[in-house]
């Protein structure tokens, strides 16, 4: 069966490999647009990355909307410490042909929603949740059309990257994380437990790099910027691979284990602000909303990227 899905980013190297990994799966996933959101970069540069992407794989058919430039209620804050100036350091930036749709993200969701048979079509945001909390907000009707929620986002045993009780994503935009963590369509949700499990050492950087085709080659570009701020602050082997863990969860989900539970967003407090709290062990009575994906066959998940990598052509 093939997914009809929307990607929802704000690339990113990690949310880029995301987009790579959905453009060399079209037997498994029908991508219908990518929004892209103010995150790790200014929209300004998440939507050009994005239509980077598009041009990079060949895909400059692929629908890009870009939506919310700023958090629901906040400023946004980004990451240029990790992703680099552009969003995407370790590839050269250019001028992507992909054009930009005039339509807003919010809006290209909300009309492809509503369009939509029921419980049809999978969102992935791999961003702060700000277009998809908003699309929501202003028509709830589109709930109906959304066969699941996948989303990269929160922490549980590994506590937060960007302070010590929050995960970026969530960090962001807390207070529409609030609103589709309590939208009622089914969650399924990668955080930091698991993301941190898929570490792009060089041996498997070096194995995209063999592949030796223009997508592989600028995985392995941003891979290699990416491993460097991580493996300092992590004292890891390679920098976690975040965003794509949606992806191969749609693709193969026996590469990973979870468990049904609570999932609720910290939006009050000053010191854990949009901190994920996992109701692991079911000790309250709130109700199941997400299925929190714990652990992942880390080799597995590398080979299936670099699978779908080497179906952009190149050596053999
Ligand atoms: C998440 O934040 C961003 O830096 C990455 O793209 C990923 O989506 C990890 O916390
Ligand atoms: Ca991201």
């Amino acid at each position: 069966m093939t997914r009809k899905i929307i990607i929802d980013c704000d690339p990113g190297q990690d949310d880029a490999v995301a987009l790579f990994l959905a453009f060399a799966s079209d037997g498994e996933l029908d991508l219908l647009g990518i929004t892209a959101v103010g995150g790790n970069v200014p929209l300004e540069l998440t939507q050009r990355n994005a239509r980077m992407m598009c041009d990079i794989a060949n895909r400059k058919e692929t629908p890009v909307h870009a939506g919310c430039a700023t958090p629901t209620v906040r400023p946004l804050r980004t990451a240029e410490m990790i992703h680099g100036r552009t969003g995407i350091n370790g590839i050269d930036v250019f001028e992507p042909e992909t054009p930009l749709q005039e339509q807003h993200a919010v809006d290209f969701i909300i009309r492809t929603l509503l369009d939509a048979d029921d419980a049809s079509i999978t969102l992935v945001p791999t961003g702060p949740l700000t277009n998809i909390g908003t699309a929501i907000d202003r028509e709830p009707a589109i709930l109906g059309k959304v066969e699941q929620i996948v989303l990269m986002g929160g922490a549980m045993r590994e506590g937060g990257n960007r302070t010590p009780s929050a995960e970026f994503n969530i960090l962001v935009d807390p207070d529409a994380a609030d609103i589709v963590f309590r939208c009622g369509r089914p969650i399924v949700q990668m955080g930091l437990d698991v993301t941190h499990q898929v570490l792009s050492t060089r041996e498997r950087i070096e194995r995209i790099k063999a592949l030796d085709n223009p997508v592989a080659d600028a995985t392995a570009g941003m891979l290699s910027f990416f491993a460097r701020y991580d493996t300092e602050k992590y004292t890891s082997k390679g920098a976690p691979l975040h965003d794509p863990c949606t992806l191969a969860w749609l693709i193969e989900p026996g590469l990973f284990a979870g468990k049904d539970c609570n999932v609720a967003i910290e939006t009050q407090s000053d010191l854990t602000l949009g901190h994920t709290a996992v109701d692991f062990w079911h000790v309250t009575d709130r109700p199941i909303n997400v299925h929190w994906i714990h652990s992942v066959d880390a080799d597995g998940f590398y080979e299936l990227l670099t699978a779908r990598l080497a179906r952009f052509g190149g050596s053999d």
